[in-house]
């Protein structure tokens, strides 16, 4: 019998490519070769699977001209990439990769929120510039992180591993905002308390987002939400670039309007807004909060897991359509 065929769109550990070519008759991108939407659309022909990350975009157009197309996994926890109504009325399975990635994104949820407050990058970057020529009592004086309060929208599962390390490792006290509140059994675990949308920009010393892209979440701090915030406060982003208006993010940290912000993600990355990139108080990292080795193969593995389990007969392990 021949075996699947499967196109993999992004670059992945050679074993697990390996283990896929077990399975499927691959195709899969050549090292450093990236493919536009449309050249991945048409490379998508006569495959039944596809193993992606959030670069493609699985929607109506792609489906339609794909009709033999019946899973495609993403390796990534996020899923804004796939138009989940439109693959289940085409009866194709979209998968993800949630648990493997959450207690290794959230450290570094927590280090954005650190290297924000602490002014760390700025720092170095004087340091290496060999400016340093005293010390000074005031030099990169930062805002405090222990005993602060800590902030979280979006209290999912790595909400909830940041509100840990925020509350049991660092004393702080915790408030969060989610479209639902959690059960008192699990607030109490993670040590946060549910608060209203305003309550948790008025009072963060440091507020992380982390909660999923949506078009309802578009632009879910834009300037009058910026506007609420302490002017001490730093602000960090691991979700999705389209959380924050990023022109708005810029003013306000131009002014003073905040102390600082650390973002991993960006809108219509890998392109970044310029003046971003002119900022000394802002952090950016190039979408890398999941990246350790052993879980970015963990995410790869599940991924490649998914496609083996569904032509297996099995099903998807981790689907979201
Ligand atoms: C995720 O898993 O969603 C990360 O952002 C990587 O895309």
């Amino acid at each position: 019998m021949s075996k699947p065929r499967v196109l993999v769109a992004c670059a992945v550990f050679p074993q697990v490519l390996q283990r896929l070519r077990e399975h499927f008759e691959v195709e899969a991108i050549a090292e450093g070769e990236t493919w536009r939407q449309d050249e991945f659309t048409r490379r998508l022909a006569g495959r039944e699977g596809a193993f992606i990350t959030g670069t493609h975009r699985i929607d109506a157009a792609v489906l339609a001209s794909n009709p033999q197309l019946r899973i495609v996994a993403n390796m990534a926890v996020g899923y804004n990439n796939l138009d989940v109504a439109a693959m289940r009325s085409a009866g194709v399975v979209g998968t993800n990769t949630p648990d493997v990635l959450t207690e290794t994104t959230a450290d570094f949820g927590f280090a954005l929120v650190m290297a924000a407050a602490r002014r760390m990058l700025e720092a170095e970057k004087f340091l290496r510039a060999g400016l340093w020529k005293r010390w000074r009592y005031d030099m990169f004086a930062g805002s405090e992180v222990h005993g602060s309060t800590l902030g979280i929208l979006g209290m999912g599962r790595i909400g909830r591993g940041i509100a840990r390390r925020g509350a049991y490792g660092f004393g702080m006290k915790v408030i969060y905002h989610n479209r639902h509140r959690l059960d008192a059994d699990v607030e109490e675990a993670c040590g946060a308390r549910f608060v209203g949308m305003q309550e948790l920009l008025a009072e963060s010393d440091h507020l992380v987002l982390v909660l999923p892209y949506t078009s309802e979440a578009h632009h879910i701090i834009g300037a009058a939400e910026l506007a609420r915030m302490k002017p001490t406060a730093t602000i960090v982003n691991i979700g999705r670039g389209g959380l924050i208006d990023e022109n708005a993010l810029v003013l306000a940290l131009e002014a003073g309007r905040l102390a600082a912000a650390g973002l991993d993600v960006f809108e219509g990355e890998p392109r970044v807004n310029p003046a971003l990139l002119t900022l000394p108080n802002v952090v950016l990292t190039p979408h890398i909060a999941s990246a350790t080795v052993l879980t970015r193969l963990a995410m790869a593995d599940l991924a490649a897991d998914n496609l083996i389990a569904f032509f297996d007969g099995r099903g998807a392990l981790t689907p979201v359509t």
